[in-house]
Protein backbone atom coordinates (compact mmCIF):
# COMPACT_ATOMS: atom_id res chain seq x y z
CA UNK A 1 0.00 0.00 0.00
CA UNK A 2 1.03 3.53 -1.40
CA UNK A 3 2.14 6.08 1.51
CA UNK A 4 -0.32 9.42 2.36
CA UNK A 5 2.53 11.35 1.17
CA UNK A 6 2.66 9.24 -2.21
CA UNK A 7 -1.31 9.34 -2.92
CA UNK A 8 -0.47 13.46 -2.15
CA UNK A 9 1.83 13.50 -4.72
CA UNK A 10 0.07 11.63 -7.30
CA UNK A 11 -2.90 13.97 -6.61
CA UNK A 12 -1.04 17.50 -6.64
CA UNK A 13 0.20 16.18 -9.85
CA UNK A 14 -3.31 15.11 -11.18
CA UNK A 15 -4.32 18.76 -10.08
CA UNK A 16 -7.02 17.16 -8.23
CA UNK A 17 -7.61 16.62 -4.19
CA UNK A 18 -8.47 14.35 -1.66
CA UNK A 19 -11.44 14.50 0.70
CA UNK A 20 -11.74 14.47 4.08
CA UNK A 21 -14.78 13.60 6.14
CA UNK A 22 -15.14 13.48 9.67
CA UNK A 23 -17.03 10.95 11.38
CA UNK A 24 -18.63 10.07 15.13
CA UNK A 25 -20.39 7.33 14.45
CA UNK A 26 -19.80 3.83 12.35
CA UNK A 27 -22.30 4.03 10.35
CA UNK A 28 -20.85 7.46 8.94
CA UNK A 29 -17.34 6.34 8.35
CA UNK A 30 -18.90 3.03 6.51
CA UNK A 31 -20.21 5.19 4.30
CA UNK A 32 -17.40 7.59 3.49
CA UNK A 33 -15.48 3.91 2.75
CA UNK A 34 -18.09 2.61 0.67
CA UNK A 35 -17.79 5.60 -1.88
CA UNK A 36 -14.33 6.26 -2.24
CA UNK A 37 -14.25 2.23 -3.00
CA UNK A 38 -17.12 2.70 -5.38
CA UNK A 39 -15.08 5.82 -6.85
CA UNK A 40 -11.63 4.35 -6.50
CA UNK A 41 -10.43 7.20 -5.23
CA UNK A 42 -8.20 7.53 -1.98
CA UNK A 43 -10.23 9.02 1.59
CA UNK A 44 -9.47 10.73 4.71
CA UNK A 45 -11.86 10.11 7.35
CA UNK A 46 -11.30 11.97 10.64
CA UNK A 47 -12.56 13.15 13.94
CA UNK A 48 -12.20 16.06 15.42
CA UNK A 49 -10.94 16.21 19.35
CA UNK A 50 -14.90 16.18 20.21
CA UNK A 51 -15.53 13.42 17.61
CA UNK A 52 -12.76 11.47 19.03
CA UNK A 53 -13.71 11.91 22.73
CA UNK A 54 -17.28 10.45 21.61
CA UNK A 55 -15.56 7.89 19.12
CA UNK A 56 -12.71 7.21 21.04
CA UNK A 57 -8.94 7.33 20.01
CA UNK A 58 -8.26 2.96 19.83
CA UNK A 59 -11.62 2.38 18.75
CA UNK A 60 -11.55 5.11 15.85
CA UNK A 61 -7.88 3.56 15.00
CA UNK A 62 -9.43 0.29 15.18
CA UNK A 63 -12.48 0.92 12.84
CA UNK A 64 -10.58 2.81 10.73
CA UNK A 65 -8.08 -0.45 10.59
CA UNK A 66 -10.90 -3.27 9.81
CA UNK A 67 -12.19 -0.98 6.89
CA UNK A 68 -8.18 -0.61 5.48
CA UNK A 69 -7.87 -4.58 5.98
CA UNK A 70 -11.06 -5.77 4.47
CA UNK A 71 -11.09 -3.32 1.25
CA UNK A 72 -7.73 -2.92 1.23
CA UNK A 73 -8.58 0.58 -0.29
CA UNK A 74 -6.05 3.96 0.88
CA UNK A 75 -8.46 5.12 3.64
CA UNK A 76 -6.20 7.37 5.84
CA UNK A 77 -7.17 8.10 9.48
CA UNK A 78 -6.80 12.07 10.36
CA UNK A 79 -6.94 13.88 13.89
CA UNK A 80 -8.46 17.03 12.66
CA UNK A 81 -7.94 20.15 14.52
CA UNK A 82 -5.78 19.31 17.36
CA UNK A 83 -4.97 21.87 19.49
CA UNK A 84 -2.83 20.83 22.17
CA UNK A 85 0.26 18.59 22.61
CA UNK A 86 -1.36 16.33 24.69
CA UNK A 87 -4.25 15.60 22.04
CA UNK A 88 -2.10 15.03 19.25
CA UNK A 89 0.03 13.15 20.82
CA UNK A 90 -2.58 10.88 22.16
CA UNK A 91 -4.22 10.79 18.44
CA UNK A 92 -0.77 9.47 17.11
CA UNK A 93 -0.01 7.30 20.11
CA UNK A 94 -2.92 5.35 19.32
CA UNK A 95 -2.37 4.90 15.61
CA UNK A 96 -4.10 7.72 13.82
CA UNK A 97 -2.07 7.99 10.20
CA UNK A 98 -1.98 12.12 10.16
CA UNK A 99 -2.63 15.05 12.72
CA UNK A 100 -3.47 18.12 12.14
CA UNK A 101 -1.77 20.06 14.88
CA UNK A 102 -3.96 23.68 15.02
CA UNK A 103 -1.76 26.08 16.68
CA UNK A 104 -3.35 28.99 14.25
CA UNK A 105 -4.89 30.75 17.63
CA UNK A 106 -1.77 31.08 19.39
CA UNK A 107 0.88 33.29 18.59
CA UNK A 108 2.76 33.12 15.34
CA UNK A 109 5.98 31.84 17.18
CA UNK A 110 4.10 29.44 19.83
CA UNK A 111 2.35 28.36 16.63
CA UNK A 112 5.61 27.04 14.75
CA UNK A 113 7.30 25.55 18.25
CA UNK A 114 4.09 23.64 18.81
CA UNK A 115 3.83 22.40 15.09
CA UNK A 116 7.08 21.64 14.92
CA UNK A 117 6.81 19.52 17.98
CA UNK A 118 4.23 17.51 16.71
CA UNK A 119 6.32 16.75 13.58
CA UNK A 120 9.21 15.78 15.51
CA UNK A 121 7.50 13.34 17.48
CA UNK A 122 5.04 11.74 14.96
CA UNK A 123 8.39 11.36 12.49
CA UNK A 124 10.58 9.41 15.66
CA UNK A 125 7.53 6.99 15.64
CA UNK A 126 6.61 6.84 11.56
CA UNK A 127 9.42 9.02 9.10
CA UNK A 128 6.07 8.60 6.71
CA UNK A 129 3.69 10.31 8.97
CA UNK A 130 2.72 13.94 7.26
CA UNK A 131 1.37 16.51 9.47
CA UNK A 132 -0.44 19.13 8.92
CA UNK A 133 -0.32 22.60 10.35
CA UNK A 134 -2.57 25.77 10.14
CA UNK A 135 -2.33 29.82 9.27
CA UNK A 136 -4.78 32.08 9.53
CA UNK A 137 -7.83 32.27 11.41
CA UNK A 138 -11.02 29.66 10.25
CA UNK A 139 -13.63 31.50 11.97
CA UNK A 140 -17.17 29.44 12.28
CA UNK A 141 -18.49 25.99 13.26
CA UNK A 142 -19.16 23.00 11.47
CA UNK A 143 -22.60 23.88 11.99
CA UNK A 144 -25.38 26.16 10.40
CA UNK A 145 -24.63 29.79 11.53
CA UNK A 146 -26.65 33.12 10.24
CA UNK A 147 -22.43 35.18 9.55
CA UNK A 148 -19.65 34.84 10.24
CA UNK A 149 -17.36 37.93 9.53
CA UNK A 150 -14.30 37.02 8.41
CA UNK A 151 -11.53 39.89 8.58
CA UNK A 152 -8.65 40.48 6.14
CA UNK A 153 -6.18 39.79 9.35
CA UNK A 154 -8.03 36.51 9.51
CA UNK A 155 -6.33 35.55 6.05
CA UNK A 156 -2.65 33.05 5.69
CA UNK A 157 0.20 35.61 5.01
CA UNK A 158 2.37 34.10 2.20
CA UNK A 159 5.54 35.92 4.14
CA UNK A 160 4.54 33.28 6.93
CA UNK A 161 4.01 30.14 4.93
CA UNK A 162 7.08 29.55 3.57
CA UNK A 163 8.83 30.22 6.66
CA UNK A 164 6.17 28.42 8.49
CA UNK A 165 6.57 25.25 6.42
CA UNK A 166 10.49 25.37 6.72
CA UNK A 167 10.70 25.86 10.37
CA UNK A 168 8.19 23.01 11.29
CA UNK A 169 8.31 20.59 8.75
CA UNK A 170 4.64 20.93 8.18
CA UNK A 171 3.89 18.58 4.63
CA UNK A 172 0.22 19.89 4.34
CA UNK A 173 -0.98 23.33 5.34
CA UNK A 174 -4.41 24.61 5.98
CA UNK A 175 -4.93 27.99 5.10
CA UNK A 176 -7.76 31.06 5.81
CA UNK A 177 -8.49 32.71 2.61
CA UNK A 178 -12.21 33.35 2.46
CA UNK A 179 -13.26 29.97 4.04
CA UNK A 180 -14.83 29.17 7.40
CA UNK A 181 -16.12 26.25 9.28
CA UNK A 182 -19.73 25.93 8.58
CA UNK A 183 -22.69 27.17 6.52
CA UNK A 184 -23.96 30.55 6.71
CA UNK A 185 -27.54 31.09 5.66
CA UNK A 186 -27.47 35.46 5.41
CA UNK A 187 -23.74 35.80 3.80
CA UNK A 188 -22.16 34.76 0.60
CA UNK A 189 -18.68 32.89 1.25
CA UNK A 190 -16.42 33.46 -1.36
CA UNK A 191 -12.44 32.15 -1.54
CA UNK A 192 -9.35 34.99 -2.39
CA UNK A 193 -8.09 32.54 -5.49
CA UNK A 194 -5.58 35.57 -5.52
CA UNK A 195 -4.40 34.84 -2.62
CA UNK A 196 -3.90 31.17 -3.05
CA UNK A 197 -2.18 31.36 -6.05
CA UNK A 198 0.19 33.54 -3.89
CA UNK A 199 0.63 31.08 -1.33
CA UNK A 200 1.35 28.35 -3.79
CA UNK A 201 4.16 30.44 -5.09
CA UNK A 202 6.24 30.54 -2.11
CA UNK A 203 5.29 26.86 -0.55
CA UNK A 204 5.02 25.02 -4.34
CA UNK A 205 5.65 21.97 -2.68
CA UNK A 206 3.51 21.88 0.26
CA UNK A 207 -0.05 20.10 0.41
CA UNK A 208 -2.69 22.83 1.01
CA UNK A 209 -5.64 22.36 2.61
CA UNK A 210 -9.30 24.17 2.06
CA UNK A 211 -11.03 23.60 5.02
CA UNK A 212 -14.70 24.63 5.15
CA UNK A 213 -15.72 22.54 2.66
CA UNK A 214 -19.63 22.58 3.03
CA UNK A 215 -21.95 25.78 1.82
CA UNK A 216 -18.65 26.90 -1.29
CA UNK A 217 -19.69 27.01 -4.45
CA UNK A 218 -18.98 24.10 -6.57
CA UNK A 219 -16.86 26.48 -8.95
CA UNK A 220 -14.86 27.82 -6.30
CA UNK A 221 -13.96 24.69 -4.96
CA UNK A 222 -12.61 23.25 -8.43
CA UNK A 223 -10.88 26.64 -9.14
CA UNK A 224 -9.27 26.33 -6.08
CA UNK A 225 -8.14 22.71 -6.64
CA UNK A 226 -7.23 23.65 -10.36
CA UNK A 227 -4.75 26.56 -8.26
CA UNK A 228 -3.64 24.19 -5.83
CA UNK A 229 -5.21 22.70 -3.23
CA UNK A 230 -4.89 19.47 -2.71
CA UNK A 231 -7.17 18.00 0.15
CA UNK A 232 -10.67 19.45 0.87
CA UNK A 233 -12.17 18.88 4.19
CA UNK A 234 -15.86 18.41 4.44
CA UNK A 235 -18.10 18.23 7.81
CA UNK A 236 -20.99 20.06 8.01
CA UNK A 237 -22.77 18.81 4.80
CA UNK A 238 -22.40 15.84 5.49
CA UNK A 239 -23.92 16.49 9.23
CA UNK A 240 -26.93 18.27 7.84
CA UNK A 241 -27.41 15.40 5.73
CA UNK A 242 -27.33 12.91 8.40
CA UNK A 243 -29.52 14.97 10.65
CA UNK A 244 -32.42 15.70 8.17
CA UNK A 245 -32.87 12.24 7.35
CA UNK A 246 -33.23 11.33 10.56
CA UNK A 247 -35.48 14.10 11.62
CA UNK A 248 -37.74 13.04 8.47
CA UNK A 249 -37.28 8.95 9.60
CA UNK A 250 -38.55 10.07 13.15
CA UNK A 251 -41.47 12.09 11.59
CA UNK A 252 -42.73 9.49 9.29
CA UNK A 253 -41.81 6.57 11.51
CA UNK A 254 -42.15 7.92 15.13
CA UNK A 255 -42.61 4.30 16.94
CA UNK A 256 -39.54 2.86 14.95
CA UNK A 257 -36.75 1.92 17.84
CA UNK A 258 -34.09 -0.35 15.86
CA UNK A 259 -31.34 2.04 15.04
CA UNK A 260 -30.09 -0.13 12.02
CA UNK A 261 -33.63 0.78 10.77
CA UNK A 262 -33.68 4.21 11.50
CA UNK A 263 -30.09 5.14 10.90
CA UNK A 264 -30.39 3.67 7.17
CA UNK A 265 -31.81 6.97 5.52
CA UNK A 266 -29.29 8.74 7.22
CA UNK A 267 -26.60 6.74 6.20
CA UNK A 268 -27.40 6.91 2.30
CA UNK A 269 -27.97 10.54 2.72
CA UNK A 270 -24.28 10.90 3.94
CA UNK A 271 -23.20 8.43 0.98
CA UNK A 272 -25.17 10.68 -1.29
CA UNK A 273 -23.43 13.90 -0.45
CA UNK A 274 -19.78 11.89 -0.24
CA UNK A 275 -20.30 10.97 -3.65
CA UNK A 276 -20.73 14.18 -4.90
CA UNK A 277 -18.11 15.96 -3.19
CA UNK A 278 -15.32 12.71 -3.86
CA UNK A 279 -16.48 13.42 -7.43
CA UNK A 280 -15.90 17.40 -7.19
CA UNK A 281 -12.63 16.65 -6.11
CA UNK A 282 -11.46 14.28 -8.62
CA UNK A 283 -13.31 15.77 -11.96
P1 LIG B 1 -17.21 22.36 7.20
O1 LIG B 1 -17.91 21.94 8.44
O2 LIG B 1 -17.46 23.80 6.87
O3 LIG B 1 -17.48 21.46 6.06
O4 LIG B 1 -15.64 22.29 7.51
C1 LIG B 1 -15.10 21.07 7.93
C2 LIG B 1 -13.66 21.16 8.20
O5 LIG B 1 -12.95 22.01 7.69
C3 LIG B 1 -13.10 20.13 9.10
O6 LIG B 1 -11.74 20.28 9.28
Amino acid sequence: MKTLKEYFQEIKLAKKAIGHFNFSTADQLRAFVEVAVELNVPVMVATSEGEAKFVGYEQAVALVKSWQDKTGHPIFLNADHHKSWETAKAAIDAGYDTVLIDASKMPYQENVELTKKVVDYAKSKNPDMMIEGELGYLRGESEVQAKVEIKPEDYAKPEEARDFVEKTGAERLAIAFGNIHGITTEQDMHLDLDLLGKIVEVVPETNLVLHGGSGLLDNEVSDAIKRGITNVHVNTELRMAYHDALVKQFTSEPNQTTPYKFLKPSYEATKEVARKKLELFTR
